[in-house]
């Protein structure tokens, strides 16, 4: 099957090109280095011709309204006219799971690129993640500071390998081209973890000292809807797999900052 990955050069792009040249397919990553640019539409429709399936990675929050938002629109529309005149296509895009209601601009505009997906009338399966690993990570070392983990009330994460994300946006991939626009089920990694269980497991691994957990409630904006935990699938909901937190970390350098 020819597979176009939009943002194929990024961290989850990569993998998902990795993943499809391994399952056979004749895979093509493409981004601005290729000279396509969501932004613009630059070289998009020539990128798509001969593509059964596209699987969207590109992104830029920096650019949230013109990349995230009009890029994904731009990208349904250029599936469209490419299908038009010659075999249906199959457009997989990743998201981020508990984004609706979520007072963060970054992810009001993720929901946004979704609503014009729906709208758009093309075939799409909308894929929707926790926040890989590595994000993860790094929320847990921005709340420790000097020896002590702040800990925000309820605010935990159920983080996802994103090696693991990468093989299911290929089964997505791989199925049975949908009619107009679906979500899979949510995926989810197999644990739930505190902001003071990851920092404890980074400290670990740095081989730092215990910090102090330092409690505060959670008053308003993001850290709210965090500490509410809507970026959790809900319980019985979603699907979970891959490596845990601890797993994944042990195959990561130390950190060197002293944090
Ligand atoms: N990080 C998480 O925890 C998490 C969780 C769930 C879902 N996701 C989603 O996963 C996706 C990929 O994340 P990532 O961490 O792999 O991102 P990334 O490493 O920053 O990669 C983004 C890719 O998008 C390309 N890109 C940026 N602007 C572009 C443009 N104007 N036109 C075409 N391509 C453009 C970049 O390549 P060039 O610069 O070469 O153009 C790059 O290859 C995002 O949609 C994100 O919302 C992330």
């Amino acid at each position: 099957m020819r597979i176009i990955v939009t943002g194929g050069f990024g961290d989850l792009g990569s993998r998902v090109a990795r993943e499809a040249d391994r399952r056979g397919h004749d895979v093509e990553p493409v981004s601005r280095r290729t000279g396509v640019d969501l932004a613009t539409g630059e070289g998009l429709v020539g990128a798509l011709r001969g593509a059964e399936v596209v699987v969207n990675c590109a992104d830029d929050p920096r650019r949230g309204d013109v990349v995230t938002v009009a890029g994904t629109r731009r990208l349904a529309e250029a599936v469209q006219a490419v299908e038009a005149a010659q075999a249906p296509m199959h457009l997989v895009h990743i998201s981020i799971v508990g984004i609706d209601n979520f007072p963060m601009a970054y992810y009001r505009r993720k929901l946004a690129a979704e609503a014009a997906l729906a709208a758009s009338g093309a075939a799409v399966t909308v894929l929707r993640a926790t926040q890989f690993h590595s994000l993860a990570a790094t929320f847990a070392r921005s709340l420790t500071r000097g020896g002590v983990t702040f800990q925000v009330a309820g605010m935990a994460f159920q983080p996802v390998d994103i090696d693991w994300v990468a093989t299911q946006l290929l089964d997505l991939a791989e199925a049975p081209r949908p009619t107009g626009y679906r979500r899979a089920p949510d995926v989810a990694g197999p644990e739930v973890l505190t902001v003071a269980q990851l920092a404890d497991c980074l400290r670990q691994h740095d081989g730092r000292k215990a910090a102090r957990v330092v409690r505060l409630p959670a008053p308003f904006g993001a850290l709210r809807a965090f500490g509410r935990r809507q970026n959790i699938p809900a319980a019985g909901q979603g699907r979970t797999g891959g490596r845990t937190f601890a797993d994944w970390l042990a195959e990561q350098p130390r950190a060197h900052d002293g944090r």
